[in-house]
């Protein structure tokens, strides 16, 4: 099984590329099918989330061109069937976003339940009652979603907790609704307003993306568009990360500034030094990270996709930190991992202690989720000697050709599938 092998203790140094937003590219495509002409998307992704989602496109009948790794063009016209099986769920839970754009196009769409989580348990309940306000009759029935309607009608829709997915699933089916949607307490991730924008630019009327009220006028057909993804503010986040982690200076591109301020500020305020440019950002490694306490919240608060990167760092860093996680109640499965390299960290309730210790030391791990594995690459870099990190099928989820953007900035990282190819990289690199 293919797993990360590093040799830590190098300070990462140079420039790295970043790509576009994995969870904006989810939203993207899913509204791709909505226009019966040619959607062309760039500054995709190349991870497997959003080669399975586009599979599971590509399974219900639209017809999809790949132009080439990052570019993707879909026409919705030649859609034959409305049901996205639990085969397709299972492989990318984002999947559920063909519910809102199938609903919207087509008056009805059938997909089958999300399964639960690592990272806790993951509910759509707010997505079905916005389907259910716009006059959708929803049945949930042996694991499938079933929703249809003769014609959706626009309605005021507030979300008892401003979830991302609700909001983006609610924004496709209403699109095409008759008449006027507002969705109150909308959530205001920076790929919400990456999917309303593409929307626009397909001739839908979407408002006030990027506040906590989206005004929505129906409009009976939407149109092609080319339209290119932000970039990814949590791939940014990582490498942010990863240099404060190791010391390292390091110029991240192709980023949104204004979207990282959170994570920024967070590394100022542990003695890092971090330089905003247009679309750039350098950080700085101090020699003397301190403590800092961190709670995730909905944009533009901490973002909890970059809980356990940061909580890295802060194993490092000197005295006593907390990290709350407010967003999901089990998002901290990589405590024990960080802990069996030496970190001090002790979990209760949603809140991580972390007692800050001079240095890390390798050992095997494994990734127990997209994230918390990016993590422990980030320790196990910074790490003293071997750290082997397992079950990266979850990094390469979210992240594309990690290693080699890592390896590009200095690290010590390859990619192996047996033990005699770890044992060949760790002659080689002694
Ligand atoms: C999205 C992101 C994920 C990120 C999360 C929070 C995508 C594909 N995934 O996930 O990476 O960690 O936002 O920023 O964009 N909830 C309900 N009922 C619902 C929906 C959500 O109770 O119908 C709860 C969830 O259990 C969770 C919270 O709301 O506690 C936030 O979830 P949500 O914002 O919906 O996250 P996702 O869209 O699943």
């Amino acid at each position: 099984m293919e797993r990360y092998i590093m040799k830590g203790g190098v300070t990462l140094e140079g420039e790295v590329e970043i790509g576009g937003a994995k969870n904006a590219a989810l939203g993207l495509l899913a509204a791709a099918i909505m226009a019966d002409e040619d959607v062309t998307i760039e500054n995709l992704p190349d991870v497997s989330d959003i080669n399975q989602l586009i599979k599971a496109i590509e399974n219900i009948g639209a017809t999809v061109t790949r132009n080439d790794r990052h570019t993707v063009t879909i026409n919705g016209k030649t859609i034959y069937s409305h049901i996205v099986d639990y085969e397709q769920m299972k492989k990318i839970r984002a999947s559920y976003y063909l519910l809102g754009a199938l609903l919207g196009k087509f008056g009805k769409a059938e997909v089958a339940l999300p399964g639960g989580c690592d990272i806790g348990s993951r509910p759509i309940d707010l997505h079905l009652k916005g389907f259910s306000a716009l006059g959708a009759d929803v049945v949930t029935d042996h694991g499938m979603v079933n929703a249809k309607s003769d014609q959706l009608v626009g309605n005021n829709i507030f979300l008892d907790f401003a979830s991302v997915g609700a909001t983006i699933n609610i924004m496709l089916a209403a699109v095409n609704a008759e008449g006027k949607t507002i969705i109150e307490n909308a959530a205001k991730e920076p790929h919400i307003v990456d999917v309303a924008n593409m929307l626009n630019s397909m001739g839908a009327n979407v408002r006030g993306a990027g506040t906590d009220k989206i005004r929505i006028v129906g409009v009976p057909k939407l149109h092609g568009t080319v339209y290119s993804t932000i970039p990814d503010q949590i791939e940014a986040g990582t490498f942010m990360c990863a240099a404060a982690a190791t010391g390292g200076e390091v110029l991240i591109k192709n980023v949104i500034p204004k979207h990282l301020e959170c994570i920024s500020a967070k590394l100022v305020e542990m003695g890092c030094t971090v330089i905003e440019y247009d679309d750039a950002v350098k950080v700085k490694g101090s020699d003397n990270m301190t403590c800092a306490k961190v709670k995730t919240l909905p944009y533009p608060g901490f973002p909890t996709d970059m809980q356990p990167q940061m909580a890295a760092c802060l194993a490092l860093a000197n005295g006593n930190s907390m990290v709350t996680e407010s967003i999901f109640e089990n998002r901290f499965k990589y405590v024990d991992e960080l802990n069996r390299m030496g970190a001090m960290i002790k979990v209760e309730g949603n809140t991580a202690f972390i007692s800050g210790v001079g240095g890390l030391e390798g050992t095997q791990v494994s990734a127990p989720d997209l994230r918390a594995g990016a993590a422990l690459v980030i320790a196990g870099l910074a790490a003293n000697g071997f750290t082997e990190v397992d079950d990266i099928v979850y990094i390469q989820r979210g992240y594309e050709r990690f290693e080699e953007k890592l390896a590009g900035l200095g690290a010590i990282i390859e990619k192996v599938d047996t033990d005699k190819e770890g044992q060949r990289f760790k002659l080689k690199v002694g």
